[in-house]
Parts: C-alpha cells; structure tokens; sequence
C-alpha cells in the first residue's frame, strides 16, 4: 500500500452540464490510497494517515495530484514532424505529413518513433493517448508493445487511406477490412490496449473502404472508431465534391456505419445544425484539438456550446498537426480559443476535459480519469511553482484556483513532478 499526501484534483461530475463549484473540488490537504495498481481510497491526509499507519507514505506538499492526463487524438507517426512551418491542412498533410508517415514502413523506424513520442508524452504528464497510426500494420504493433512496456492505457487502430495519398501510403478496402480485423482480435483488450478502427478521414478512403470498415464496426461494436471531421473549410468543400450523393460530411460516415455511440470524432469545428443534431443523437464524441486548429489555422471550436448540448467532449493536442506534446499547453489554447468565443472556460473545466472528459470520450471514464476508490492509479503530480513566472504569479493568488490557473497557462513539462502508472511511479527518461 502507498500513500500519496498533497492536494488533490476530485471531480465528482461534469462541470459543463453543472456548476463546476458543485462537482469540482480541490482538497488542499488530501491524500489517497493506491494497491494493486488501484485507487483504493480518496480522503483527507490525517484520516488516510490514522487508518493505514502500515502504507508507504509519499508527501507531495502543496503538489497537486490529478487523475492523469489523456491525450484524446495523436498522430504518434508525426513525433519528428511537429512544428513545421507554413502550411494548411492539405498542404501541410501532402508536404510534411505523408513523407514522414511513409518513413514508418522500416518497422524499426516505427518502433523508434513509438518509444519517443510515448517517452515526450510522459514527460508531459499524459499517462493514456488515443492514437493514429500509419497504414502499415506494425506501425499499431510498435505503439501498442511500445505502451505496454511502459504499462499505459492507450488506444489505437491502423489508419486506413485507400485513395488521395501517395504511392506506398494506399491500402485497399479489402486490406484495410482484413488488416483492421487481424490487429483488432490481436490487442483490443490485451492488457490495457483498446483497439479503434481508424479510417483517416473522408477523403482518403473509397465510399468502399468505409463500408468495409463499417460493417467490421458491426460485428465489434465495443471498440471505438476514430476518424476526423469539419477541420477546415477546404476539406469540407473536397469532401462535398467527392461525395456529392452525402447531405455533409458526417454523412459521409453515417451512410457507411460509421457514426454511433463509440465514434470518436476530431475537431469537428465548421458543423451544419443537422451535423450537430445527429452528433448528439448518435452519442459520439468529439475531441477538440486547440493547438492544432490555431496552428495549421483551422477555426475555433465552439466547445461550450457543443457541451452543453451535451455531446461528450474530449481534449487532445493533435500532435504534430498540434504544435505541443503537453496537455497544459493544450488546456491553456483551449482557453484562449474559448475567449475568443466569448467565454471563459475554469480551470475546473480544464482539467476536467484533459482527464475525465477525454477518458468518457474514449469510454474508458470507468477506469481512468478520475481521483476515486476502484479507477486505476494513472496520476500526474503537478508542481504549481515549477518556473520563477509561475511562482511569482501564484504567489499573488487569492484561491486556490488562482494558485493552479498560471501553471495551465504557462506550464509545459517542467510543471510535472511526477507521474504513476498503474500505481507505479514512472522513472523519467533523462531525454
Ligand atoms: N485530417 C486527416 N489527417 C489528418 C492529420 O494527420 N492531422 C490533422 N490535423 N488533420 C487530419
Ligand atoms: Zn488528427
């Protein structure tokens, strides 16, 4: 048994739907049991004290101790091409993108780049990712060994393009079906592996290869299915001329079976009130990516709006279409784009869409995402004076949301004190 003394991140429901006050709360002297890999009990640091007097202790002090981050929507395949200059979505996939993604056929290159980017995302204090792959069949292999080495949760299917790429970069549909299925029945469930059918988006795949993929959906309709939405007024206009017979683009999907209760939608920023309608009937979800819509200049998501109408809603740094590893980062452009909005999210709400958000998103919200007795001990400490700006600042505060907000808004990995796995401290890597 261990014990780990600090404050504590407690979420007891979700703070867009009721008034965060209500359901968010920090525990400035908290602490909480962790056996077997498991949260076994949330509490107060002198009551968790007296009745375990026999567990390991590990005082955090001021630290804050959150369920850990999830990572709603990556490309881990685009690790080495984050941050490039100068392009918008098709460009940027045609110019940066599908060079490297083609580099990933050496499956030692997969492997390399796997063990890197989970290694930055730990760093950053992200314990679950929700990732694309590349077409190749071992790239899913690389990442998924690569987390189970490292003990994470994570999701991941192959990603599947049948037409709109280049040579060496193509599937077909009866490929994408076969290789999708064979990879399916090897990880989903294995261990903490989740395995998600992964057509890249609308216009690289066939009205075929989306059919296949929809009716392999069909006969495994407990794993998620991924897929990107409404990014970018360009795409959408494609996608309109390249299915002309679809009312929009969620058509395109829901008239091959690809939207349901699991589907996991990214960005979905220009939507049609029918798309919208029918998201919300389907219950998918939708994961907003901020750092990647300002980066490759996408738009503003209007998430307050969208929750409210109660679509579950997940965050994700998009990497490398995002232009960070780290999901404070992430909460911090989630914000500004909120602003710009007209609405200033909470903190409360930031972290909670950086954790049990996104963990409902991908229907892992009953293990993961949250400080509560029988979830799996996936944390992430946070230092709330990790650089002198922050301290200063924090300093200055009046409560204790004031303390935590300039680490959301200035914080990058130097913020992570640490981070558990499955109730096992992570050794940082020294990269
Ligand atoms: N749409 C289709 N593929 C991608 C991708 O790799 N990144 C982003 N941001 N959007 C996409
Ligand atoms: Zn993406």
């Amino acid at each position: 048994q261990t014990l780990l003394l600090g404050q504590t991140f407690v979420a007891d429901g979700n703070p867009f739907l009721e008034p965060w006050q209500e359901v968010i709360h920090i525990n400035s002297a908290g602490a909480l049991l962790i056996e077997d890999g498991m949260i076994r009990a949330v509490g107060n640091r002198n009551d968790l004290l007296c009745d375990h007097p026999q567990a390991q202790v590990q005082d955090y002090g001021t630290h804050l101790i959150c369920p850990g981050f999830v990572d709603a929507h990556v490309h881990y395949p685009q690790t080495a091409i984050i941050a490039s200059w100068g392009k918008q979505l098709i460009d940027w996939l045609n110019s940066y993108t599908f060079p490297e993604e083609m580099r990933l056929a050496n499956p030692d290159y997969a492997r390399q780049i796997a063990a890197r980017y989970l290694d930055l995302a730990l760093d950053h204090g992200t314990t679950t990712m929700c990732s694309y792959t590349t077409i190749h069949a071992h790239s899913v292999d690389a990442f998924f060994d690569a987390a189970a080495t490292r003990g994470l949760r994570s999701v991941a299917g192959k990603t599947c393009m049948d037409r709109n790429a280049p040579d060496g970069l193509r599937d077909t549909a009866q490929s994408a079906y076969d290789d999708s299925k064979a990879l399916l029945t090897r990880w989903h469930g294995q261990g903490r592996a989740t395995y998600a059918i992964t057509p890249r988006f609308s216009p690289t795949s066939t009205p075929d290869q989306l059919s296949a993929l929809g009716a392999l959906w069909a006969e495994h309709p407990d794993c998620p299915m991924q897929t990107h939405l409404s990014e970018q007024p360009d795409e959408i206009a494609w996608v309109r001329d390249l299915f002309s017979n679809a009312r929009d683009y969620l058509d395109t999907y829901e008239m091959h079976g690809l939207l349901g209760p699991r589907a996991i939608l990214g960005h979905a920023i220009h939507l049609e009130p029918r798309e919208i309608d029918r998201i919300t009937e389907s219950g998918a979800a939708l994961i907003h990516c901020p750092t990647s819509n300002t980066f490759i200049g996408s738009g503003l998501m209007d998430v307050a709006g969208l929750a409210a109408r109660q679509i579950p809603l997940g965050l994700a740094t998009d990497t490398g279409g995002g232009s960070s590893f780290s999901m404070l980062r992430t909460m911090a452009a989630a914000y500004e784009i909120a602003q710009l909005r007209g609405t200033a999210l909470h903190p409360a709400q930031l972290i909670w869409l950086a954790t049990a958000g996104s963990a409902r998103s991908l229907h892992l919200h009953e293990k993961i995402g949250r400080l509560a007795p029988g979830y799996e001990a996936d944390l992430t400490i946070l230092d709330l004076a990790s650089t002198p700006a922050i301290a200063q600042r924090a300093g200055q505060a009046r409560s204790v949301w004031e303390v935590l907000f300039p680490t959301l808004m200035m914080g990058d990995d130097r913020a992570i004190a640490d981070v558990w796995i499955a109730g096992h401290r992570h050794a940082a890597s020294s990269g």
